[in-house]
């Protein structure tokens, strides 16, 4: 399974990706904002620390302004991703932006049909946003489920990235279902890598070395 770090924040992606397993990127208008910054600077400055994905999402919500920021964000660098909302003018435009070659992130896919459009329309990447499904009291886990079976029968392209995800539970959960890529926040991260015991372990194997390390000499 791919792990992306889903932030803007250029110093959180330089202390990830130096940890060896940040695969890509995810971005969206609301982490930009965040960060106070351009987003071209930014999107530029990520393609330099991480040699992966990196999603650049567009703003228009129209087929025609989606195309021209979605060209424009390819030349940014190779390894950019044009992320469109599963929309009408989204799907026409990730048909477009793909049949050019350009890489398409269909992002705010709720459902399994919103899915399977986002694959026939020729998406590279799909992202159904778990977190914010759990937070109405629908199973997101049982939505990646849903899609993981239904793309395993086709052909498709598209890969699954599991978005929204608020603890490592999900991304255990995403890994067993068979979920290619699962894109978190920082925080998660945090919590993946900690366990207590490894803490308490780490403590006692060093107290008892300094025990011996004299004779080490
Ligand atoms: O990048 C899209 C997605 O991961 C956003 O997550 O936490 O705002 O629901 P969240």
């Amino acid at each position: 399974m791919q792990l992306f770090l889903d932030t803007a924040n250029i110093e959180a992606i330089k202390k990830y990706a130096a940890w060896g397993t940040v695969d890509g990127i995810t971005t969206n208008p609301s982490l930009i904002a965040k960060e106070g910054v351009s987003l071209e600077s930014r999107i530029k400055e990520i393609t330099e620390v991480v040699d992966g994905p990196i999603s650049s999402e567009v703003v228009a919500t129209d087929y025609e302004g989606m195309i021209k920021e979605g060209r424009e964000y390819a030349k940014w660098h190779k390894n950019i991703y044009v992320k469109v909302p599963l929309t009408e003018d989204g799907l026409r435009a990730c048909k477009t932006l793909s049949s050019e070659g350009i890489p398409v992130n269909v992002t705010l896919i709720f459902s399994a049909g919103q899915a399977l459009l986002a694959a026939k329309a020729g998406a590279a990447l799909i992202s159904p946003f778990i977190g914010r499904l759990d937070d109405i009291s629908q199973d997101g886990m049982e939505l990646i489920a849903e899609i993981v079976t239904m793309l395993s029968n086709y052909s498709y392209d598209a890969k699954v990235l599991v978005a929204s995800v608020r603890h490592p539970r999900h991304v255990i959960d995403a890994a067993q279902i068979g979920a290619d890529i699962c894109t978190m926040p920082p925080e998660v991260f945090d919590k993946l890598i900690k366990h207590p015991l490894t803490d308490i372990g780490l403590e006692k194997f060093l107290a008892d070395w300094e025990k011996v390390k004299d004779l080490q000499k």
